[in-house]
């Protein structure tokens, strides 16, 4: 008799970004005419940038013929893209890392997925409060969640970091033991950052207590401000105790492409059962060998071309464009009196909900009266209830007409 892994029991609901895309489909169905505008799953709008275009261009024609085609390519990555990357991603921010510390993949949503697989099964996580569904959902499938709890909306093995208003969406460090942290900055979904400091106190306190920080720092990209740290290695010891995780996903417009990267430093150490340590980048290099045949020649190909001058030039204005649209909605939307963070280094916006509507009646209210699909903040956890995100990857135009919208509704 097949039977199921019983942990996918445990899972609430449909995956967050899932449910949207259905209630968004019901709602046209029913509204053939309505035209919507989409500030809810981050998915980026633009075109490639052109150097992106003649690199996969090129790379596809060099696959058609025999002297230049290639098949299988190394699961981590080829050297042409993980030497840009070391170069300009981290040479440049003063971090030295050697070519087999970066595991070039396709996409981060697979390897902040995949990364707790390598960790001991009673491993305790600690994320915050609101986050990215992945890191606790992973966890629950690979069952380290314990069971839901229905009062709390939470599990109860999971170590929850409140971010909110009182704290400035900031999380305090954990008050129980925990081994596994899942931080992300520039912090989806609330736009908020850390600065060096802060993230400082978050090294310092998995070095004490032998911890691992799982640093997802897609958005880094965006990041305007001086004193914000783009990698979590720019903080001194962080090789010891960070994973990080980076995509071109939002960065280049990579969403359908798919192209992103781990770093997995050698200095970093976890534990066997007697307590033997173990180096963390020989077990994922053996996960990545055996389940993951590398990220398509041509895609690398693609992702390369970013570190051209033309690229940079291209990405930085891809980052200007979505930037202002941040600055349309959070000024759009403080001009109506609504609390709103975030949208200053990260390209969502986090507001508290008008007149404590829950954060499905905000959806639905968005959705009916503007036809606009925003992200309710509650899907991202408990600490997200009373508030939404709104995403800046939509066109200009849209984003100018959505914050009109809003305006002309009854908050
Ligand atoms: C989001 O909207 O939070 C992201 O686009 C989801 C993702 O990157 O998987």
């Amino acid at each position: 008799m097949a039977k199921i892994n019983q942990n996918y029991l445990q899972l609430q609901g449909s995956y967050l970004f899932s449910e949207i895309a259905k209630r968004r489909t019901k709602f046209i169905s029913e509204n053939p005419n309505a035209q919507i505008i989409s500030l809810g799953i981050g998915d980026v709008t633009r075109a490639l940038p052109q150097s992106v275009l003649t690199g996969l261009h090129n790379a596809v024609d060099e696959l058609a013929s025999e002297k230049s085609f290639r098949g299988y390519g190394p699961e981590q990555g080829y050297d042409f893209l993980i030497n840009a990357i070391i170069e300009h991603d981290y040479k440049t921010r003063g971090v030295t890392l050697n070519s087999n510390e970066v595991f070039v993949s396709d996409g981060s949503k697979c390897d902040v997925g995949n990364i707790q697989e390598i960790f001991s099964g009673d491993s305790i996580i600690a994320v915050q409060d609101p986050v990215y569904p992945v890191y606790v959902d992973s966890n629950v499938m690979a069952g380290r969640s314990g069971n839901y709890n229905k009062e709390t909306n939470r599990y109860d093995n999971i170590v929850y970091l409140t971010c909110n208003q009182e704290n400035n969406f900031k999380p305090e460090l954990p008050t129980q033991k925990v081994d596994l942290i899942y931080l992300c900055y520039p912090n989806n979904p609330t736009g908020m950052t850390l600065t060096k400091a802060e993230l400082k106190k978050w090294v310092d306190y998995a070095k004490e207590n032998k911890c691992i920080l799982l640093f997802d720092s897609a958005y880094e990209a965006f990041i305007q401000e001086d004193d914000v740290p783009r990698s979590i290695y720019e903080i001194e010891g962080a090789k010891e105790v960070a994973i990080e995780f980076r995509s071109y996903s939002k960065t280049a417009g990579f969403t359908g492409v798919r192209c992103a990267y781990t770093v997995v430093p050698r200095e970093l150490k976890a534990y066997d059962e007697d307590g033997n340590e173990m180096l963390v980048n020989d077990l994922w290099n053996r996960r990545q060998t055996t389940k993951f045949n590398g990220c398509s020649y041509v895609t690398q190909k693609g992702a390369a071309a970013i570190y051209t001058p033309e690229g940079r030039e291209q990405i930085a204005a891809l980052v200007d464009y979505y930037m202002s649209n941040a600055k349309v909605i959070r000024e759009g939307l403080s001009s109506l009196g609504l609390s709103v963070f975030g949208g200053v280094n990260a390209p969502y916006i986090w507001l508290k909900t008008p007149n404590n509507l829950s954060s499905w009646e905000f959806f639905d209210k968005l959705l009916s009266e503007a036809h606009i699909v925003g992200t309710p903040g509650v899907g991202f956890g408990q600490a997200g209830q009373g508030y939404f995100r709104l995403t800046a990857f939509g066109s200009r135009e849209n984003t100018e007409a959505a914050v009109e919208r809003i305006k002309k509704l009854s908050l």
